[in-house]
């Protein structure tokens, strides 16, 4: 185990399915057991979308409850609400002062609404908030606060930590090594996970497996997996079948041989793979969806885990924050 730290925001965005799980769950929970993680619930990255006070907590619970049922361990791994780490604010205001504009011009997620304005004909900043247009000094500003080492993200995110590398550089070029810089730890996987309907699995496309549905409905789910119209006795492409994409992910290796050989030679059907895949997604969640059920009952309980981990955050954030006001001279 190394000292070195772990970080990585979760956008509260709805009810988690197997795309998420093993693009982000997983590996972060894997991670875990070799750095000192932080992982936190992003609440005020967004409030740059949810408008809601109902959905925004209910969100969030969702996220830790979910995280707390697939095991994280709240003793190991600092657990906490970004919202109640008021550092993160202060810092983000610094490092503003640090990030050239043109640098959040080009920002993926603010460039792609300005061009569907533009798209739409309309001006290029229509309903677009200054909160979209920080959403990366704000992403910095968690990373940096923690002089975090390694940030576990999907590729989409590699931009927003190179950005972060960029400030932090900016501030230790005017005032000696304040930051740590941080390294993105891209996780790959989470491109190839396909939905129902062989898209990318995502809540946009709506051909999603939630993580925690109750068995019938997973069933349900899994029984729809789009394949081609082969015959059970017909030779198959593994390598083209849906449900072996995400069949191979929770499969012992002997059975991913022997349902690869199947496809193969012929005679194994695709209902049957998907009998198989239902019966495994049902072992590996059966237990995790009871405690998530639980969970979602004691919002106290989960308020409680948050807030321990707010305070183990603190014990580095507020140091940290010293540190920093002492070296832009507002000590
Ligand atoms: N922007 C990330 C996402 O949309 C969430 C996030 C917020 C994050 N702050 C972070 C990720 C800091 C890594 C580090 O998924």
């Amino acid at each position: 185990m190394s000292n070195e730290i772990a970080l990585t925001g979760i956008k509260p965005s709805g009810t988690p399915h197997i795309g998420n799980y093993l693009g982000m769950n997983r590996p972060a929970l894997d991670l875990a057991k070799k750095y000192q993680a932080m992982y936190f619930i992003a609440d005020y990255h967004a409030l740059t979308t949810v408008r809601n006070s109902e959905t925004m907590r209910r969100l969030t619970y969702d996220v830790a409850a979910t995280w707390l049922a697939l095991g994280l361990d709240p003793e190991k791994v600092i657990f906490y609400r970004q919202s109640d780490i008021p550092e993160v604010m202060e810092l983000t205001w610094i490092l503003a002062c640090f990030t050239p504009k043109g640098l959040l011009n080009r920002a993926h997620a603010y460039k792609a609404a300005v061009d569907a304005n533009i798209e739409k004909d309309l001006p290029s900043d229509e309903k677009i908030n200054a909160g979209l247009f920080f959403y990366p000094t704000l992403m910095a500003a968690d990373i940096l606060l923690f002089d975090t080492n390694f940030v576990p993200v999907g590729l989409d995110q590699k931009q927003h930590i190179e950005i972060a590398r960029d400030i932090a550089q900016a501030i230790n070029n005017t005032y000696g090594e304040v930051l740590t810089l941080p390294e993105a730890h891209i996780v790959e996987e989470v491109m190839t996970i396909p939905g129902l309907d062989g898209r990318k699995m995502s809540k946009s496309y709506d051909n999603v497996i939630p993580l925690f549905s109750p068995p019938k409905e997973l069933r349900k789910r899994v029984m729809r997996i789009v394949t081609d119209s082969k015959r059970p006795e017909d030779p198959k492409d593994p390598d083209e079948d849906n449900v072996y994409a995400i069949y191979k992910h929770f499969a012992s290796p002997e059975d991913i041989q022997r349902v690869r050989e199947g496809y193969l030679k012929g005679g194994l059907a695709y209902s049957q793979v998907k009998t198989e895949l239902y019966e495994l997604l049902e072992a590996e969640f059966s237990e995790a969806r009871e405690k998530y059920n639980r969970y979602m009952e004691d919002w106290g309980y989960l308020d409680q885990v948050l807030l321990q981990g707010a305070e183990k955050a603190r014990k580095i954030s507020i140091p940290k924050m010293t540190q920093v006001r002492q070296a832009i001279g507002v000590d």
